[in-house]
């Protein structure tokens, strides 16, 4: 039995990258999004600055390439999405498969919400201008909005639906072609803008001069968590990508740049975000950024309107450069799905895009009454939304669950040889004992201390 090739019964052929350069440039741009933008500045601003980003650095370079290479390898060897991916290899362990598969479609519909309301802001500052947009209570009654928040939701989500249905190499390659170059441009552009501000250099100095003292082990988990979801692990969205990949290209490479990329995002990201909340929110006098959305939708917009003339520019840069990043993500996400659908029906990929698309905007529009009609639910205890409970149970919980079990599959059952002879198909893999290491003991440990603690500081 087992990890012989897996059956096919599709009709027509599987999607595949043009090259590796399209496969590095999609999963650069499933993993930037949202959380290098605003996730990273507010961890880094919150645990010492340079402490943190050279720990997520550590990280991000062992663990985190590991289980990448681990996922698009998988999903390479199996040529499958992820339910087919594990259950072709053993059948008893495909319910990992779906426990994976789950998160991108609970992920999908409260990102695109989000994606709605970065739209909304670009529409406001093209619109009305950078006064209107910073004017006080904008957000809270922007967001509770009975009708608009649906509108603009659904805009964000048929933009990125129409990007999958071009397909993978016209829709899904030229999108990021497009978006991400113009993504790192805007950032660069608006960090520099933004350290040209009076007074910026102390806040650069705060974001990136080590403050040793900060060093914890709550650091060390939280740039962990940041890891996983910064780099799109543990939903089957690598494991798809890697599917898509022809077997003549190297993985190890790939892999590098993929984090790398996300890395330098990240890094940008705090050098523009960290440096302009320094200053409105007091951080040197003990003041803290929110790790939430108000740091993007609140705090920035008034920073921004603080700039005099240039605010309503380099408000629609900004948001634009937002709204890239949660597209490409989005895209990925749907991408995931569809292929997960389509694998399990055998429909077509329109067939099964169309079935996903509806099922995505039916669940949006739930978690979005979250924020009006459904107001009254609070999941997670008082001032919470739905949102913040799919959040947190899918980034929290089911990915670090899905992640160990991934590693104990690989690590334990099907034997990490695998992985590495698929490796090694296209690449000198040198690490491989390390790798190894690091797959049976070092992440599922690391995983667990995850888990338990986002479970605790949850519900302590
Ligand atoms: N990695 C993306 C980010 O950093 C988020 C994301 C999570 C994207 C899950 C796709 C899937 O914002």
């Amino acid at each position: 039995m087992a990890s012989n090739a897996p059956t096919h019964h599709h009709h027509h052929e599987r999607s595949v990258w043009s090259g590796k350069l399209a496969f590095i440039l999609a999963g650069a741009a499933s993993a930037v999004g949202l959380g290098n933008l605003w996730r990273f500045p507010t961890l880094a601003a919150k645990y010492g600055g340079g402490m943190f980003i050279f720990t997520y650095f550590v990280l991000a370079f062992t663990f985190g390439i590991s289980l990448l290479l681990l996922e698009t390898a998988l999903g390479r060897h199996t040529k499958l999405s992820v339910i087919g991916a594990f259950s072709s290899l053993r059948k008893r362990w495909k319910f990992v498969g779906v426990l994976a598969a789950a998160v991108p479609f609970i992920i999908t519909p409260y990102y695109c919400i989000i994606g709605g309301w970065v739209t909304k802001y670009l529409a406001s500052y093209v619109a009305q201008g950078a006064d209107a947009v910073a004017v006080d209570g904008f957000f809270t009654s922007f967001i509770t909005d009975p009708v608009f928040t649906y509108v603009f939701m659904l805009i964000f989500m048929l933009l990125c639906l129409g990007v999958v249905a071009l397909g993978v190499k016209n829709g899904i390659e030229k999108a990021n072609f497009v978006m991400m170059p113009l993504l790192i441009v805007f950032a660069v552009g608006i960090a520099i803008f933004v350290l040209m501000q009076p007074g910026a250099a102390e806040g650069a100095a705060y974001y990136l001069i080590p403050d040793f003292s900060k060093f914890s082990p709550e650091l060390v988990i939280n740039a962990l968590g940041q890891m996983f979801y910064s780099l799109s692990l543990a939903m089957g969205i690598m494991v798809t990508y890697g599917s898509y990949l022809d077997k003549k290209e190297s993985l190890t490479q790939s892999v590098a740049s993929i984090a790398g990329f996300d890395l330098l995002v990240s890094f940008i990201s705090g050098l523009m975000i960290v440096p302009a909340a320094f200053l409105a929110l007091g951080l040197a006098e003990g003041g803290t950024m929110s790790a939430g959305p108000s740091l993007m939708f609140v705090t920035l917009p008034a920073v921004f309107n603080g700039m005099g003339g240039a605010a309503t520019f380099v408000g629609i840069v900004f948001f634009v450069l937002v709204l890239f990043a949660a597209m490409t993500s989005a895209i990925s996400l749907i991408e995931a799905c569809t292929s997960i659908v389509q694998d399990g029906t055998h429909w077509s990929r329109k067939k099964s895009l169309i079935v996903t698309g509806i099922v995505l905007i039916v669940a949006g529009c739930f978690i979005n009454a979250g924020y009006n009609a459904l107001i009254w639910i609070e999941p997670l205890g008082p001032g919470t939304q739905l949102l913040d409970f799919f959040d947190f149970l899918s980034n929290s919980v089911m990915m670090p669950i899905v992640a160990l079990l991934t590693c104990v599959f690989v690590g334990w059952v099907i034997k990490p040889k695998v992985i590495i002879d698929e490796v090694r198909a296209s690449a000198k893999f040198s690490l491989a004992g390390a790798w190894t290491v690091m797959i049976k003991y070092i992440a599922p440990i690391l995983v667990v201390a995850i888990l338990v603690w986002n479970v605790i500081t949850q519900f302590a």
